[in-house]
């Protein structure tokens, strides 16, 4: 039998800060509303902080029912005078400029997302920015080929898309939201979640330099009240909306009767799979990288691990010798695997679960790192030998913790996989290519990795069943929710 691994604590890297020089924030941001920053009618303000220094960034504008009825004309303007009239290719060049200058301002946004919301460096420099970029250069390819996407038909915008995001991933879903809908023809008011809203008005000042007409994209700050003015509005043809599910359920019930399309991409649950005949250590990368990726603040997170019973004892093993060497500290250090919780009220959320976890009878594991005296942590945690009952396997925690339960075959596995009232994602893991198909085949979930986790691209489409959402977004089925075909 091979001797167990040790690791020397003593050792550690040297801190590798990312500069933050390239940087300029304002002390206060106003309404971006038809092309320029205004100052919010309501003349109120909110502060953003670093969750890993708990400091002050910038003061950001507090839009009221009058800032976001002002957003709403501006952007209903812009599109009976400009962009609805515009040439689909000559649209597309806006959105490749802005895909551009996103690319060109790469560092200074990865920065400012890692400052704001409290992910690693190494994350938002390598996932969400890239991919931010990516979304607007794909879905600008789109822009004069609607006709091809749904041919026979006669594909045309909706008008103004109402658009309110969360703090997980603030650029990233940014664009997610503003690409297709450009793409498509529409205009936009979109809505940045209220701990995370520096990335998208930078993401304002490059649509101002991208040069697109005023008004096409208008970026309104606030928090839940702000999202419900907009969701409510009578100008607004189309809502998208990230976030939880209790929101998105209310979202639901606001709009029923009144003909505005809506999407909605919700919580997640997600069964990471892993059989015996998996490549072991692969899969423990991957199940680390599935759960802990981004704090766990992850819709699609591997949060559940379901592992074949004959190599569960060896498997738990190896993630907890791994988590020994996880890295949680300053989002900032190039080193910094895990980083900061997003909000206090996040992490007391994510205490709760711990605490509930434990008195549910799961056994709980967190490597003995130390964490920062400032700022909101979370040790990576595991809790194994859980029940398919317990609420922590049941609802949505959106922190690093990860529940183990075990299965013996297939069938039991995807009982269980199955057996939660979210539908986001999966992942399975097995040498096998048949057991692939036939696992994906029958778990009830848009997005199933194989042999991998957390990997995403623009062309591909993601989405929920169940209590996880309505309606896709990527790919070109994300064109689909901004248009009529009739
Ligand atoms: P949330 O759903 O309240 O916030 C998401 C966005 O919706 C924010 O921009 C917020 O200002 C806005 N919003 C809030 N109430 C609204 C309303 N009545 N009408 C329109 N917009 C509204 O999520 P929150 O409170 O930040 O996080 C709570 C939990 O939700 C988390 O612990 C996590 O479990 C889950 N969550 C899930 C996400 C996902 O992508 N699946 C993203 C963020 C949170
Ligand atoms: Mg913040």
């Amino acid at each position: 039998m091979a001797s167990k691994l040790t690791f020397d604590t003593d050792w550690t890297y040297a801190p590798a800060p990312e500069g933050t020089a390239n940087v300029k924030l304002e002390k206060r941001y106003g309404l971006f509303i038809n092309g320029r920053f205004t100052e919010p009618k309501s003349g109120k303000y909110f502060r953003t902080i670093s969750p890993s220094t708990e400091k002050k960034l910038a003061d950001v504008a507090d839009a009221g029912p009058d800032d976001v009825d002002r957003a709403v004309k501006a952007a209903r303007r812009a599109y009976d005078t400009v962009w609805s009239k515009m040439k689909p290719s000559e649209r597309g060049k806006y959105i490749f400029r802005i895909a551009r200058i996103v690319q060109e301002r790469s560092r200074e946004f990865a920065v400012i997302e890692s400052m704001d919301g409290g992910k690693p460096i190494r994350e938002s420099r390598d996932v969400d920015v890239p991919l931010a970029a990516a979304h607007f250069f794909y879905y600008a390819g789109w822009a004069d080929k609607l006709d091809y996407a749904f041919p026979g038909k006669s594909p045309r915008a909706l008008g103004v898309a109402g658009q309110v995001i969360p703090w997980n991933f603030p650029l990233l879903m940014a664009a997610w939201k503003i690409a297709p809908a450009l793409a498509t023809g529409n205009t936009v008011v979109l809505k940045p979640a209220e701990t995370t809203p520096l990335t998208a008005l930078k993401l304002a000042e490059v649509i101002a330099e991208a040069d697109l007409p005023p008004g096409v994209v208008n970026i309104v700050t606030g928090a839940g009240e702000t999202g419900a003015a907009l969701v409510n509005h009578p100008g607004i043809n189309k809502i998208a909306f990230t976030g939880s599910t209790a929101v998105g359920k209310k979202i639901q019930s606001d709009l029923a009767g009144t003909g505005k399309k809506f999407t909605l991409e919700l919580g997640g649950k997600a069964a990471n799979i892993v059989f015996e005949d998996a490549p072991i250590d692969q899969a423990v990368e991957g199940i680390i990288n599935a759960i802990f990726f981004n704090q766990g603040h992850v819709c699609c997170a591997g949060s559940r691990l379901l592992v074949q019973e004959s190599i569960a004892t060896s498997l738990v093993q190896k993630l907890k010798d791994r988590m020994e060497t996880l890295i949680v500290g300053d989002p900032l250090d190039k080193n910094t695997d895990v980083g900061a919780i997003n909000s206090r009220m996040q992490l007391k959320k994510i205490e709760y679960y711990l605490k509930l976890g434990r008195e549910e009878g799961a056994d709980m594991y967190q490597p003995a790192c130390t964490l920062p005296e400032k700022g909101f942590w979370c040790r990576p945690t595991l809790f194994d030998h859980a029940s398919q009952s317990h609420r922590i396997v049941q609802e949505e925690i959106f922190g690093p913790v990860l529940t183990i339960q075990t299965f013996r075959t297939a069938e039991e596995a995807i009982e269980k996989a199955n057996n939660t009232p979210f539908g986001l994602s999966g992942g399975v893991w097995t040498d096998k290519g048949a057991k692939i198909f036939e696992m994906t085949s029958r778990l009830r979930a848009g997005v199933i990795w194989a042999n991998t986790f957390n990997k995403f691209d623009p062309g591909s489409p993601f989405g929920g069943y169940k209590e996880s959402g309505l309606g896709r977004e990527g790919g070109m089925h994300g064109l689909l929710p901004y248009l009529s075909l009739n």
